[in-house]
C-alpha cells in the first residue's frame, strides 16, 4: 500500500513515517518544510534502512499535488500538514484558515479527482471546545474552540462529514490527538520547534540543555489538584502507532464508508508540576521555573476517554511517563540544536 503523508517531515509525521515503513508500507512525504527539516526524513531512512519518496511542496499548490497523484499510485492519505501554534493563530488567523482549511480542501479535491478515498486527518482534542466535561468522548458534540487553530480543526472535520455525505466512496478517519511528547527511543528524531517552543516539554528540555534560562508556568491557581493545568500526555511513538492501527482498520473494514473519529490519548491527566518533577527525576536535571499569568484560552484540565480506539483499533498507549521523559532527554541532549547540529 502506498501512503501519502502530508507534513511527514514534522514532529508527529516523522515518527509515523518510521512506523509505516517498519510495518511494510511505501511512503511518499509531501511537505513544504515551513516547520521542519529534511534531515528528519534522512534519519528515518537510516533508522529503518528503507527509502522515503520526498516531494517538497505546499498542500495549497493544486498543480504540484496533481502532478504528485499523477506520478504516484496513492492508496491512502495521512494528512498532518498544518500550522499548529495556538497563540500565533489568534494573531494571524487568516494564515491559519488559508493553510489549514484551504490546504485541506485542495488536498481533498485532488484526492477525489484521482479516485483516492482513504483519508486520515490529524485532528485535536481542542475540537471538544470549552464546555464538554472530561473525559472527552467521541460521541460528544464538537465545541467552539477558543482559538482560530482549533476552529480550523473543527472546520476540516465538518468538511469531511459533508464530503462523506456527498461521496459514497469516502472513508475518513479523524484522529483526535491529546498531548504528544517524547521522541523515538534512538534519540535520532524528536520535536524540533522553530523559535520559542509553544509546548511544555520542548521548553522544559531546552531549559535542561541550557538553551533557555527558565520555564514559565502559565497559572498556578486553576481548580486542579496542584493549581497547574492538567493534560493527557501521550508518547509520540504510541501516537504514531495509532496511525498504523487506523490504516489497518481501514484496510480491514472493506465495507466502511463515512467518517469515524477516535481519541488518541492515555485517559489520564497530568499536571505541569508533575511533568516537571517527572522530568527532573528521570534526567537528574534541575528545571528553574517562574509562575506567569494564565494564557488566554487555556482550559484547566482535560483528558481522553480512549476506549473506542482500544476496542475498534486495538490500540492503546503503552509507554509510561518516565519513558516520555527519558526519550525526550535522549533526543534533546544528543541534539541540543535540533536538526541543525
Ligand atoms: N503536536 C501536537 O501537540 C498536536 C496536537 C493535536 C494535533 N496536532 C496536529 O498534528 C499535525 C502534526 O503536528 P506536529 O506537531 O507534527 O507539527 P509540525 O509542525 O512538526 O508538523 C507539521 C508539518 O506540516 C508541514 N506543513 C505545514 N503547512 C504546510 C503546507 N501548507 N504544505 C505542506 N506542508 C506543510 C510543516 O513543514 C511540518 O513539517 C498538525 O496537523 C497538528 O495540528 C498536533
Amino acid at each position: 500500500m502506498n501512503v501519502l503523508v502530508t507534513g511527514g517531515a514534522g514532529y508527529i509525521g516523522s515518527h509515523t513515517v518510521l512506523c509505516l515503513l517498519n510495518s511494510g508500507y511505501d511512503v511518499v512525504v509531501y511537505d513544504n518544510l515551513c516547520n521542519s527539516s529534511y534531515e528528519a526524513i534522512k534519519r528515518v531512512e537510516k533508522l529503518t534502512a528503507k527509502t522515503v519518496k520526498f516531494v517538497e511542496g505546499d498542500i495549497r499548490e493544486r498543480l504540484a499535488l496533481t502532478e504528485l497523484f499523477k506520478t504516484n499510485n496513492i492508496d491512502a492519505v495521512i494528512h498532518f500538514a498544518a500550522l499548529k501554534a495556538v497563540g500565533e493563530s489568534a494573531q494571524i488567523p487568516l494564515d491559519y484558515y488559508q493553510n489549514n482549511v484551504h490546504g485541506s480542501l485542495t488536498l481533498l479535491e485532488v484526492m477525489a479527482e484521482f479516485d483516492v478515498h482513504n483519508f486520515i486527518f490529524s485532528s485535536s482534542a481542542t475540537v471538544y471546545g470549552e464546555h464538554n466535561p472530561s473525559p472527552y468522548l467521541e460521541t460528544m458534540p464538537l465545541g467552539r474552540p477558543t482559538s482560530p487553530y482549533g476552529t480550523t480543526k473543527v472546520m476540516v472535520e465538518n468538511i469531511m462529514d459533508d464530503v462523506s455525505k456527498s461521496n459514497e466512496k469516502f472513508r475518513g478517519i479523524s484522529l483526535r490527538y491529546f498531548n504528544p511528547i517524547g521522541a523515538h527511543e534512538s534519540g535520532q528524531i524528536g520535536e524540533d520547534p522553530k523559535g520559542i517552543p509553544n509546548n511544555l516539554l520542548p521548553f522544559v528540555a531546552q531549559v535542561a540543555v541550557g538553551k533557555r534560562a527558565k520555564l514559565s508556568i502559565f497559572g498556578d491557581d486553576y481548580p486542579t489538584t496542584d493549581g497547574s493545568c492538567e493534560r493527557d500526555y501521550l508518547h509520540v511513538m504510541d501516537l504514531a502507532e495509532g496511525h498504523v492501527a487506523a490504516l489497518t482498520w481501514l484496510q480491514d473494514s472493506a465495507q466502511f464508508r463515512g467518517v469515524e473519529a477516535f481519541n488518541l490519548g492515555t485517559g489520564t491527566g497530568t499536571s505541569v508540576f508533575k511533568i516537571i518533577n517527572a522530568f527532573e527525576v528521570a534526567t537528574n536535571k534541575n528545571i528553574p521555573f517562574e509562575i506567569s499569568p494564565r494564557r488566554d484560552g487555556d482550559l484547566p484540565a482535560f483528558w481522553a476517554n480512549a476506549d473506542k480506539a482500544k476496542t475498534a483499533l486495538n490500540w492503546q498507549a503503552k509507554r509510561s511517563l518516565e519513558d516520555m521523559m527519558t526519550d525526550t532527554w535522549r533526543w534533546q541532549s544528543a541534539n541540543p540544536n535540533g536538526y541543525n547540529n
